[in-house]
């Protein structure tokens, strides 16, 4: 029995072996499917009499000991599952899997369906039978690994360092990429690649799983002693958190897996294209954030004076962050109290407001609304709504506490107060903060680590249904960047470190599996708040050009030379952003090459975008020539390098063909430390 189903140039087919059981026997480019056919395991020496390897939906019992589909057993008598052997079959573009254990009563239905080519697994389980099951754990994602897999990629990082790539070895044993916290975090999040020795940017075969699920989570790549792997994405139970009573259902969240045979280039696409056509198309304007400009320390008479500055640099959103609200001088008290603070706006916010849209930008609100404050008026309501044990001495971190979204009480009094303010004022974005982890991820001492993420997916869904606005994910920077956050809000703050040298890091990173204009990049001051750096506006500005631009400083302490340069670089992000927020992001250069290199490409192929960041000075003066991606190799192109000062600000560099530009490419390196360009393409021919 076989099954197929296809995407736009990849295929998937399932086949039923002599063995009974369901083998991957291709995923990859269609025109290669001849390649099929399911393998044969050996039957080895001290090994099981009816050989068994990595299969779909596998099970223990059988001699199989590497990772299985659904670990659970009956509450009542402990009875461990046993699932039989998956039925399946495919139907349009999707492949149903079907697995029973008809003496508990409980089935797993996995479907695999391709959108475009990204293939997204989601995996299901319910309770038929008569009496409640345990589940330990279920995988949402488990496939047996191509044999080309010999390195393992993840992304290192903690808070205001994000984004390193780490690529290691795979030829041996497990590796995980682990989340516990309750929320991706800052290391890497729930992403989890495999690579051919030797693939990069643009070369190669790749195959990555990223799980679309904020909260705790595991991906794991595993290697049996017989050779064979698996690679799982699951999101985390925690012990006792899910007991299925009769005619109960588990969804699990969806993992995405991407496969490429050109580089990471090439599953970065397969994500950008899905993630867009699953996001709403929203305009980028460009921000002003408070937060670098002032931090706790807004007024309405200093919002309104740097709101006056803002518009006149050429933003057109303000977004009024932290410090705004009832009694809110630092990050002790506060959270939970959504009203502004008297004594910093009198008036209410809508002064403010009425200034923000008088200069003609819109207004946006900062909020952390998953938190308390000990020292607030909500927790003092209602000190039985927040996270932990009953009994325990209550863990802060950062001074505040979790609310416990499980309580639909809770839930409903988010959804008011943040409607309230929604009602009261015209904020047209907000951006939604989450400062610490879940410790402990307990309801009333019961555990409750994905209650609490379906807790916030269900307020962020009924918000955006009754309102009309754009949403931020920011968990103290980049700590909840997915799949699953970003199908409910429209950016990503990606680390709360502006210094332009990791920003390059860190947002390289990010836009490994989100479109670079998700992404918040903004114009930080100098030096850096957290670095001490001194980096130019120029590069600052370039720095930031490919995202959703933003400025995340005090205006006051720019010179007018800096704010020519910054107005010159909003100019062109403004006249390009349109395409730009659907064009192809080539990534030239490996992450921590110097300099760094990527290009944007329209969707219809007619311009590009270059942009060469070069951080420190080179051993030798010459370099060699750039070598670009992603264009017509019959065309002709004209390149222009947008200059930020100077005059004039555009220079010409010539007109060449797409065939020599990315076979011999162009000298284009400065080769000077802290120095960027940036080359406009237009096809003319
Ligand atoms: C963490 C965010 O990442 C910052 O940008 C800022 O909003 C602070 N929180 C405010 O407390």
């Amino acid at each position: 029995m076989i099954a197929r189903i296809d995407g736009e140039t990849l295929c998937l087919i399932l086949q039923r072996g002599d063995d009974g059981l369901a083998h991957l026997v291709w995923f990859g480019p269609k025109n290669n499917d001849v390649m099929a056919r399911a393998p044969h395991f050996q039957r080895l020496p001290a090994s099981p009499d009816v050989p068994v390897g990595p299969t779909l939906h596998p099970a223990h019992g059988h001699g199989f000991h590497n990772i299985a589909q659904v670990e659970a057993h009956c509450h009542k008598t402990r009875r461990l599952l046993r699932l039989k052997p998956p039925e399946f079959a495919a139907s349009d573009r999707q492949i149903t899997l079907n697995s029973h254990d008809e003496s508990l009563g409980v089935r797993v239905v996995t479907t695999m369906t391709f959108r475009g080519d990204a293939l997204a697994v989601t995996c299901c389980l319910h309770n038929d039978g008569e009496t409640s099951i345990d589940v330990t754990r279920a995988a949402s994602l488990l496939i047996p690994t191509p044999d080309w897999a010999s390195r393992l990629v993840t992304w290192a990082g903690a808070w205001g360092r994000e984004g390193h790539y780490t690529e290691r070895d795979w030829s041996t044993g497990r590796i995980e990429q682990l989340g516990r916290a309750g929320r991706p975090g800052f290391d890497g999040g729930p992403t989890l690649s495999l690579l051919e020795t030797g693939a990069n940017v643009a070369h190669g075969r790749w195959l990555t799983a990223h799980l679309a699920w904020s909260g705790a989570f595991r991906l794991a790549a595993e290697r049996a002693t017989d050779g064979s792997g698996q690679l799982l994405a699951e999101r985390l139970l925690a012990p006792g958190e899910i007991r299925l009573e009769p005619g109960a259902s588990l969804v699990l969240p969806e993992t995405v897996v991407a496969l490429s045979y050109e580089g990471s280039n090439g599953v970065s696409r397969v994500y950008h294209d899905i993630i867009r056509s699953e996001g709403l198309r929203v305009k980028r304007l460009v921000h002003f954030n408070t937060w670098e400009a002032r931090y706790f320390d807004v007024t309405e008479e200093k919002c309104i004076s740097l709101a006056k500055q803002a518009a006149e640099l050429g933003a057109e959103r303000f977004v009024l962050d932290d410090g705004w609200f009832k009694g809110r001088h630092n990050d002790e008290t506060s959270l939970g109290d959504w009203s502004a603070d008297e004594a910093k706006f009198p008036n209410g916010l809508m002064p403010l407001i009425d200034a923000v849209h008088a200069e003609g930008m819109e207004f946006g609100l900062w909020l952390e609304p998953e938190m308390v404050s000990p020292d607030s008026d909500l927790c003092r309501d209602h000190p039985d709504w927040v996270l932990g044990w009953p009994e325990a001495e209550l863990a802060t971190g950062r001074n505040q506490l979790v609310l416990d979204l499980s309580l639909p009480a809770v839930r409903e009094h988010l959804f008011l107060t943040i409607a309230a303010l929604l009602d009261a004022y015209p904020i047209s974005y907000v951006k939604w903060d989450c400062n610490r982890d879940l410790y402990p991820a307990t309801s009333g001492g019961v555990a409750s680590l994905g209650l609490q993420t379906e807790g916030l997916y269900e307020l962020l869904d009924r918000l955006r249904i009754a309102y009309k606005v754009q949403i931020e994910s920011c968990a103290s920077g980049g700590g909840r960047i997915d799949a699953g956050i970003a199908s409910r809000t429209d950016r990503f703050w990606a680390s709360d470190t502006t210094d332009a040298i990791d920003r390059l890091r860190v947002q390289r990173a990010a836009s490994f599996a989100m479109p670079t204009e998700r992404l918040g990049c903004h114009i930080g001051p100098s030096p850096n708040p957290m670095t001490g750096r001194e980096i130019s506006m120029e590069f600052r500005v370039l720095a930031a050009l490919f995202g959703h631009m933003g400025i995340e400083a005090n205006p006051a302490h720019f010179n007018d030379n800096d704010k020519a340069i910054l107005m010159r670089g909003l100019e062109i992000s403004k006249a390009h952003r349109d395409w730009m927020g659907d064009g192809q992001l080539l990534n030239l250069s490996e992450p921590g090459d110097d300099p760094d290199l990527q290009m944007l490409v329209s969707a219809g192929g007619d311009q590009a975008l270059l942009r060469i960041m070069r951080v420190n000075t080179p051993v030798r003066p010459l370099q060699p020539r750039i070598r670009l991606a992603g264009l017509d190799q019959q065309s002709h192109y004209e390149l222009v390098e947008l200059a930020l000062r100077g005059d004039p600000m555009v220079w010409p560099l010539g007109n060449f063909m797409g065939r020599g530009l990315m076979h011999d490419g162009l000298v284009l390196d400065s080769a000077r430390a802290l120095t960027g360009r940036l080359i406009h393409l237009r096809k003319t021919e």
